[in-house]
């Protein structure tokens, strides 16, 4: 199944939300399971646009990288990717950002044993590009769950309004973050269940985007 002349949409890797200019909140992402997806949609002769948060993972051949570090940057480097045929939703985004970054580095003060950090939610890019008027055929989302894994990736399919949800189950050994292999179970609408792997990265990518690509056919 060939995705030759499809715009493809994949968000990779972590958001980091700065605190002051030495640190920041983030979550933990190596970026690998986006960047194998872009790789594979590449070599199937679509048009990728990878829209990257901090990673340091090379460029995989033929793709379009737009490269971001906050939340608020992925979501406008998404939206004005837009439109596409399929958008990839792999990126582990921060859901809170701090309200307000401080000029200066935050400093320990004697006597004081702990720090409040007000923190607002960040846009949720994947439930905006599923509604968004240039919506693409098929959006999919991932869930990193550590237990209820279908009840909760379910859950986010229905609420986030996408066509399918690949999720992994983290904690155990040989998945998920950093590995260079990981399991899936992917759901969809109408009660479709798949679980693709244990296997490498590129090759779920290569058997997710099967997926992906009948359902455009
Ligand atoms: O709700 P949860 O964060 O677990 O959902 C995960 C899915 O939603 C992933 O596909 C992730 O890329 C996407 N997401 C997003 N924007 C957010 C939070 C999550 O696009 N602010």
């Amino acid at each position: 199944m060939s995705l030759r002349g499809r715009r493809v949409l994949v968000s990779a890797g972590p958001t980091f939300e700065d605190i002051d200019p030495v640190r920041f909140i983030g979550n933990r992402s190596s970026g690998k399971m986006g960047f194998a997806i872009a790789e594979s949609a590449a070599r199937q002769g679509a048009d990728v646009v990878l829209v990257a948060g901090p990673v340091s993972l090379p460029t995989p051949a033929g793709v379009s990288r737009i490269d971001v570090r906050s939340a608020a940057q992925m979501h406008a480097a998404v939206m004005a990717a837009l439109p596409a045929d399929i958008y990839i939703g792999a990126a582990a985004v921060a859901d809170f950002t701090p309200l307000s970054v401080a000029p200066g580095k935050i400093k320990k003060q004697a006597g004081v044993d702990t720090l409040t950090l007000e923190l607002v939610r960040t846009p949720d890019i994947l439930a905006e590009v599923a509604v968004h008027p240039r919506r693409p055929r098929l959006v999919v989302g991932f869930a990193a769950e550590t237990d209820h894994v279908e009840q909760y990736a379910r859950g986010k399919l229905e609420k986030k309004k996408l066509d399918l949800i690949a999720a992994n189950r983290v904690g155990i050994v040989g998945s998920g973050f950093e590995s260079d292999d990981n399991a899936l179970v992917v759901y969809g609408r109408d009660g479709f269940e798949r679980a693709l792997g244990p296997a490498s990265k590129i090759e779920l990518a290569d058997n997710l985007l099967e997926l992906i690509a009948v359902r455009l056919a």
